[in-house]
């Protein structure tokens, strides 16, 4: 008997690599011990949130009582909280922002959602530069958009303008842009934005509708050696920001996000409304309260220690020097995106890893094969452990294709 839609068993399929890795993980944790398995597959923020979140939290106690403390607000989050918000990314994006140009999300993921909820016809396509947050392809596809992946060029994963020039079509809507990038850890430069700008404004014309740019960028806050992400919106009209502090507060399960809307926007006020509604009719109806009430707190206390992250980043690529194994330095976010060896099979070399438990998503889960990533959000000493496992697993792939070779010769 069929119970889902044909879409949704579709997903369940391309997806089951997704859970067949996580039990995977369970499997070997158990088997072998957990301090015996190097699990580098799940971007899970494991720093604690800043110290100030318990006063944030005593707060809550002295409300809690209140009739409405944990009410439905406004479905665009609660005034104060969003006229915070607007200071804090007006900062950030060289933009001066007022509270009317936020909505408060249930996550970067809810923000992506009711943005292309309220931008999407059935067989829109938004372009994507490759690699990519594996989500994004649900997230558009949940409103039948089509995602459009264009590589990007190796080996620092720079925007490939020409490629996306040619992917551009009448039924183009938009462009996500994710920086630093999740699984590459690089980041978008001006000049590679101020481009893209300039073509998106051409094609807007020519097709009497606008291409706009979704900045994804949850992992804004932690670059490395003094990188900065450049703004997108005072460089392009139609441009949003969504972001969140799952990341940068350590507070994943609060789900608490945002989407800021360029003021500069023709009639951003009518995509903002679309937004609104958007996120109450999708049934989040507003940004959980809590989670709204501790960002009020905290939003300009700082955020998690991302020495520590660095610490981890330099441990990690003296791991993968140790073991010949090709990268480029991220330069933001926490996941490694190393070249699969040999003859670049990542999935094979995924599978050599896991022979070592050692485990890694391959790049053909981002839509970029022949790499695989690894994240660092573990504590350093078990990153270094893990050297002798991948300097086995870098053997025994050299090993098979000599095997191999012979074999074909
Ligand atoms: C690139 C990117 N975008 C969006 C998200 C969603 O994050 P959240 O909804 O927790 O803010 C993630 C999560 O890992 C991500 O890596």
């Amino acid at each position: 008997m069929q119970l889902l839609t044909t879409q949704m068993s579709e997903h369940i399929t391309n997806s089951s690599w997704i859970r067949r890795m996580f039990e995977t993980g369970i499997e070997l944790k158990k088997q072998y011990g957990a301090e015996n398995v190097y699990d580098f597959s799940l971007g899970n923020p494991d720093l604690p949130p800043p110290s100030q979140i318990k006063e944030a939290i005593d707060q809550l106690k002295n409300i809690s009582e209140k009739p409405l403390a944990f009410g439905y607000v406004p479905n665009a989050g609660i005034p104060s909280v969003r006229a915070k918000l607007a200071k804090t990314l007006g900062i950030e994006q060289n933009t001066t922002l007022t509270a009317k140009d936020i909505v408060i999300t249930c996550g970067a993921a809810g923000a992506l959602n009711i943005f292309f909820r309220a931008i999407l016809e059935q067989g829109d396509e938004v372009i994507c530069p490759a690699p990519y947050f594996v989500e994004y392809g649900f997230y558009v596809g949940n409103y039948g958009g089509i995602l459009r992946p264009v590589k990007t060029i190796e080996p620092d994963f720079k925007l490939d303008l020409d490629a996306i020039e040619k992917a551009i079509t009448p039924k183009t809507r938009a462009i996500i842009i994710n920086s630093p990038n999740n699984p590459s850890g690089q980041i978008c430069s001006h000049t590679e934005l101020k481009k893209l700008a300039k073509l998106l404004e051409h094609y807007s014309d020519k097709f009497g509708k606008p291409i706009f740019v979704i900045s994804d960028e949850p992992y804004r806050f932690l670059t490395y050696d003094n990188e900065i992400v450049p703004p997108v919106l005072p460089l392009y009209k139609y441009s949003l920001v969504a972001g969140s502090f799952s990341k940068s507060l350590s507070l994943a399960g609060a789900r608490i996000g945002y989407i800021a809307v360029n003021p500069d926007m023709p009639s951003a006020e009518q995509l903002l409304n679309g937004l609104t509604l958007a996120n109450r009719i999708l049934g989040f109806v507003n940004a959980p309260i809590i989670g709204q009430y501790l960002i009020e707190h905290l939003i300009d206390k700082g955020g998690v220690d991302i020495s520590i992250y660095n610490e981890r980043r330099h441990a990690m690529a003296q791991v993968l020097k140790d073991a010949s194994i090709e990268f480029t330095m991220p330069k933001g976010a926490f996941y490694f995106f190393p070249k699969a060896p040999g003859n670049g099979d990542d999935k094979e070399f995924v599978a050599t890893l896991q022979k070592q438990n050692i485990l890694a998503v391959p790049g053909s889960g981002f839509g970029y094969p022949g790499y695989f990533r690894l994240t660092f959000c573990m504590d350093k000493q078990i990153i270094l452990n893990s050297t002798e496992g991948f300097k086995k697993a870098m053997n025994a792939s050299r090993s098979y294709r000599k095997l191999r070779n012979q074999a074909d010769k």
